[in-house]
Formats: C-alpha cells, sequence, structure tokens
C-alpha cells in the first residue's frame, strides 16, 4: 500500500519487483542521514529516487537542491557547490551563498557525480565527512549538515581506476547503492509505461491515444531498449504523434524501433539521445503551431462578422492546418535537419529566456536533459 502511494505521488509507473525493491530501499534509509548512490543506466528514473528519500525524512520541510554536476562548466562548479567571497576570481563582484549553505539542513541531490573534477571532489568528501566547507576565496570554515545523496550512469570503479575519481570519495557516498532496474530487466512493466505515455500524450495534445495491437507487443517485450524509459518515452510520443490510425500493428511498431527500422532518417545520429531530443522538440513546435493555428481559427470565426470572408479565412486557416500535418508526415522521408536546428536553437533560446538562464527549468520545459541541453548552448552558442 505504502508502495502504491508512493508511485502515485512521485509519477512512477511498474509493478516489477526489482522496482519495488529500489523504492524500498528507498524508504528504509529515508529517516536516517546516510549518504546514498543511485545507480542504473541513463533514463531508468534515477532522478525520483532522492526525492522519495528526502521527502520521506526528518528534512523534508526543508530545502532540497538538485545539482546536474555534468551541466556545470568545471570554472564554476566550486563556487555553485560552496559558493563565493566578493572578488574571488574575476567577475565575482557579490559573495554568493552556495548550495551547500543554501541546502543546510536538507538534503542535496548531486547528479552525475562521476562528472564531478577531482579539485570539487576533495571539498565534498570534506563537507560529508565534517560538514565543513569554505567559500571559494575564503579562508574562514563554515558548517552546514546537509544530507547528500548522488546519482551516475557510469561506472565509477572504472572511473576510479582511470584516476577520475576518488576511491574515499566514492565509498563514502556508496553507504547504500540503489539500483534502478534497467527497462530489460522489468519486461513487464513495458507495456504498461507505453500505456501511461500514450494517455498522457492523447491528454497533452487532445487526441485519441494509441493502442498496440496485440501482435506488438511482443517486439516491446524482445527489444533491448539502450535509453530505457526516456527512449520509450520518446518513440510513443513519435508514434503518437506521426501515426493517423491509432491502432498500431507490428508492422508500424517496427518502423519506429531501432533494430527493425527502415526509415533510418528517425534515428540518423549515433547517439540515440541527441535523435530523440531534436525529434521531441520538432513535435513539440510542429503540435505548438497546430495549436496556435486552431487558436487563431477560433479567434477569427468570433470576430468575422462577414459570412463570405470567415468561410475564407478559415479555408486559409485549414489549408495551413493540414500543412503542418503534412510536415509531420513529410519529416518521415525529408531531411529537415537545418530548419530543425534553427527551430531547435529559437525553443531553446526562449525557454532559457523564460527561465530566466535557469538551465534545470528550461530543460525541464523542452523535455530533454540538462546535459542536452548544455550541449546544445555550446553547440549553438548561446
Ligand atoms: N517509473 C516511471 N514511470 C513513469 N515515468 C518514468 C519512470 N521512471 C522514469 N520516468 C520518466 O523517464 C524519463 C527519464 O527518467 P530520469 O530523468 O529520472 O532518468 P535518469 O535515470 O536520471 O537518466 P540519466 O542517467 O540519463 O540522467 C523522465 O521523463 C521520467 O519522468
Ligand atoms: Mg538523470
Amino acid at each position: 500500500m505504502k508502495h502504491q502511494e508512493i508511485k502515485q505521488r512521485f509519477g512512477i509507473v511498474g509493478n516489477s519487483s526489482k522496482l519495488d525493491q529500489a523504492i524500498s530501499i528507498a524508504l528504509q534509509i529515508a529517516p536516517t542521514d546516510i549518504s546514498a548512490l543511485i545507480t542504473g543506466e541513463s533514463g531508468v528514473g534515477k532522478e525520483s529516487m532522492p526525492k522519495i528519500i528526502h521527502f520521506n525524512s526528518q528534512r523534508k520541510h526543508n530545502k532540497y537542491i538538485a545539482v546536474n554536476c555534468g551541466a556545470i562548466p568545471e570554472g564554476t562548479i566550486d563556487s555553485e557547490l560552496f559558493g563565493h567571497e566578493k572578488g574571488a576570481f574575476t567577475g565575482a563582484s557579490d559573495n554568493r551563498k552556495g548550495y551547500f549553505e543554501v541546502a543546510d539542513s536538507g538534503t542535496i541531490f548531486l547528479d552525475e557525480v562521476g562528472e564531478l573534477p577531482l579539485s570539487t571532489q576533495v571539498r565534498l568528501l570534506r563537507v560529508l565527512e565534517s560538514g565543513e566547507f569554505m567559500k571559494v576565496g575564503s579562508s574562514q570554515v563554515k558548517k552546514v549538515d546537509v544530507r547528500v545523496i548522488a546519482a551516475t550512469n557510469v561506472n565509477i570503479e572504472d572511473a576510479i581506476s582511470k584516476g577520475k575519481f576518488r576511491e574515499d570519495l566514492y565509498y563514502r557516498l556508496n553507504t547504500i547503492n540503489i539500483k534502478v532496474p534497467s527497462l530489460a530487466e522489468r519486461i513487464e512493466d513495458i507495456h504498461l509505461l507505453f500505456r501511461k505515455f500514450s494517455s498522457d500524450f492523447a491528454d497533452r495534445y487532445h487526441i485519441p491515444p494509441i493502442r498496440l495491437k496485440e501482435e506488438a507487443v511482443e517486439i516491446l517485450h524482445s527489444y533491448s531498449w539502450p535509453g530505457n524509459i526516456r527512449q520509450l518515452k520518446n518513440i510513443v510520443e513519435q508514434i503518437s504523434a506521426i501515426e493517423q490510425d491509432r491502432s498500431i500493428s507490428l508492422e508500424i511498431l517496427k518502423n519506429y524501433i531501432p533494430k527493425h527500422n527502415s526509415t533510418p532518417i528517425l534515428f540518423r545520429d549515433e547517439k540515440l539521445e541527441n535523435d530523440f531530443s531534436e525529434r521531441e522538440i520538432l513535435y513539440k513546435v510542429l503540435f505548438d503551431m497546430k495549436n496556435d493555428l486552431n487558436d487563431l481559427k477560433r479567434v477569427t470565426k468570433e470576430l468575422m462578422s462577414s459570412s463570405q470572408q470567415q468561410i475564407d479565412e478559415e479555408k486559409t486557416i485549414n489549408h495551413i492546418i493540414e500543412n503542418s500535418d503534412k510536415i509531420i508526415q513529410k519529416n518521415k522521408e525529408e531531411d529537415l535537419l537545418l530548419t530543425l536546428q534553427e527551430q531547435e536553437k529559437i525553443l531553446i533560446e526562449k525557454a532559457l529566456k523564460r527561465h530566466q538562464g535557469r538551465r534545470k527549468d528550461a530543460a525541464d520545459e523542452l523535455g530533454i536533459s540538462e546535459r542536452t541541453l548544455y550541449r546544445k548552448i555550446k553547440e549553438y552558442l548561446l
């Protein structure tokens, strides 16, 4: 029962025993102050675990701060985490509190902890062991009481053997390990997740949900899902956006699953994640466009007094809407990379502006990972 409530509250779908095991450990350690390391492949849903821990702990009324260590440039990470004194470096025009100070009495989630530079690892170990830290440019020792939960999708032991991660820090973080299972380890949940994403997408765009014909379910189970839930979600969105017939046959589904794919353009890049996020952004642009046009249609209808003019306007707008549908279809066959990138750049710029440059919020809005956003900001020189 408790598990069901937790799943509902944190938007977790699935009934597999490995998932339940991970949730049980999170709940068990929640009331303590023990650090934990969340591991699991990319896209398995690691980010819910630290939230479960924090919001079931005595710290729940205090701050929870999630920091994506992979998305913060190396030069500023110490200052972000521990703060800095005025004049500590060029551009440090004010004193600044770091996340550790802000999160005092609360919890910090260090996502992609394997990306931390070695010098930051030293500072982190100190704060974990004694609660002590110093702001950048200061020699005054400060004390905080912060619980640290970390996550990684890379093999930290490899990083240790390459001298990129401190072994002592690893042991300190990994007091408890919570392994979030991959989709391949929870096959029984795949169809359930498919249905959930299909219904979410249908609600969001006011269209009927897609359903799999019985014969199609088998491929869902036999495919390896290297991008896990994130990949599944993207595929469901692609199919939901493109296919007119909402009942999906085996043949149709095969087109979207990389191994069985017959329209390679959908999976052009080597790195799956890149392509998914680009697709996702494109669909958002097209759907937004379509929604805007539908709004426009409604407004025009209300405003138009002359009925003939209204009919003409409506025809034009309907034509544009049809065209946007065609663009979605056409995109299956044509290379729209250039416009795609332009659209993507504009969309990213807008999202960053809306969130005053806060990458985490912008990435959430765009439905891409913060790391992808960070890469794209660099790519587009934003
Ligand atoms: N059990 C679940 N039920 C429904 N949606 C889920 C579940 N687990 C994850 N998701 C969704 O899947 C996506 C990926 O999850 P998340 O960002 O937590 O992955 P991750 O393990 O942190 O991956 P990475 O290592 O690449 O950062 C998110 O959109 C999340 O909302
Ligand atoms: Mg993550």
